[in-house]
């Protein structure tokens, strides 16, 4: 069993994250969680409910918890104030108080969720993550950052809260459709691409079936991650920028397809980009690119945009990032494979326009539907 202390800062509570294929079921595991609170409410979503919640309830509560399960349907829609204050009233219904411990396993619509109701249920209380999609172990569940969407944006409103533990059972994957794998693929790629060349070479030897080989990389991306949000939590300064390589193209993207286009999806294509900025700026050598564009295709994304999305509207949509400054575009951009240019601390630069210009048409000869049909 491997433990990772992620020390966040000093004067907040410290995550643990626990990596371990069966620890959802080791009864260390339920003694361990038996000591963060006296009544126990665990949530996941009705799919995850079906594939695994109920069994890890009935396992927790033969283990001598006063555990309670409630559900919530799947779908980044319920990530929402409106389900937020649905079962915060549900746990006050049952007068669950301040000595409540809350469970939350499921992807990163549910540890985001139901991590920022913990953050604000009695003030706070414990909080125990168990993620069970590939993103969520190494992305949405490490870190301390939940939240929930609103009309306006996505993760609008949220908090920094981090999770007491964090209980990653590679197991819990055996039930993940396909569709959800590339989302997590993408986030792992790059990893690889920001900060681990050795993680880049194992990923050419792609083994998901293999529970050795897939705790390795699980592990190799939560290290990556607890130390860049150690290094930078509250995002004070410009280092967990570098979480967002792939992220500027891939929002913008998002946003023009109305959220049809999977995340993964558009973090493949955002990657790619972003690589062809980075050879563009000099930054990067071009037959890197051609290394990555291999790996990322050896993967099943679709790598597809549709037709009525132009370039123009890329270049409106990128003005909203969050990075931008004085009107123009930052990007994360790589000095190697495992790699950023560090930019002065500040971990992404703006690029002249006609760099942009040449990387919007790379893009869109590569990947429109409307420029191949
Ligand atoms: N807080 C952060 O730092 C952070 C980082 C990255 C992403 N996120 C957030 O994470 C969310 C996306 O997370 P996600 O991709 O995990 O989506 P998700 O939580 O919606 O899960 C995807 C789907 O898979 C199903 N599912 C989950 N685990 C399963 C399993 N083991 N077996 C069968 N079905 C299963 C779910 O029911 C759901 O339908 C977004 O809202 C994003 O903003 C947060
Ligand atoms: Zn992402």
């Amino acid at each position: 069993m491997k433990k990772i202390a992620i020390g966040l800062q000093p004067s907040l509570k410290r995550e643990e994250a626990t990596l371990s294929s069966g620890v959802l079921f080791d009864p260390a595991t339920a003694q361990a969680i038996k000591r963060l609170g006296s009544r126990f409410a665990l949530f996941c979503d009705e799919t995850v409910a079906a594939a695994l919640g109920r069994k890890w309830h009935d396992h927790l509560k033969k283990s001598g918890l006063d555990i309670t399960l409630f559900t919530f349907p799947p779908g980044e829609q319920e990530k929402s104030r409106e389900r937020k204050n649905l079962l915060e009233d549900a746990l006050l219904a049952k007068k669950f108080g301040k000595d409540t411990c809350i469970l939350a396993l499921g992807g990163g619509v549910t540890t985001d969720l139901v991590g920022f109701l913990a953050s604000t249920y009695c003030r706070g209380v414990p909080l125990v993550f168990a993620p069970t999609t590939l993103l969520a172990m190494v992305d949405a569940a490490i870190g301390g950052k939940t939240a929930v969407n609103t009309s306006s944006g996505k993760n609008l409103i949220g908090s920094f809260y981090p999770a007491d533990q964090i209980l990653i059972d590679p197991g819990a994957l055996s039930t993940l459709p396909k569709a959800q794998w590339t989302n997590g693929i993408a986030e792992v790629i790059k990893y690889a691409l920001i900060a681990s060349p050795e993680l880049f070479q194992i990923l050419r030897n792609w083994k998901p079936m293999d529970p050795a080989y897939l705790e390795m990389i699980i592990q190799e991306c939560v290290l990556i991650k607890a130390k860049v949000v150690e290094m930078d939590y509250e995002e004070k300064s410009g280092l967990r920028r570098i979480l967002n390589f792939g992220h500027t193209i891939a929002h913008a993207l998002e946003l023009l397809e109305n959220y049809q286009i999977s995340h993964g999806e558009a973090v493949a294509i955002g990657m790619l980009v972003e690589s062809f900025i980075s050879v563009r700026m000099k930054h990067l050598p071009v037959s890197a690119l051609s290394d990555i564009e291999s790996l990322i295709r050896s993967f099943p994304f679709a790598l597809k945009i549709s037709s009525e999305v132009t370039e123009e509207d890329m270049r409106d949509a990128l003005l909203l990032d969050k990075k931008s400054a004085k009107g123009a575009v930052r990007f994360v951009q790589l000095s190697k494979i495992g790699a950023c240019h560090p930019f002065n601390k500040e971990y992404c630069s703006s690029i002249p326009e006609e760099t942009l210009d040449e990387a919007l048409k790379w893009m869109f000869s590569l990947f429109s539907e409307g420029e191949k049909s």
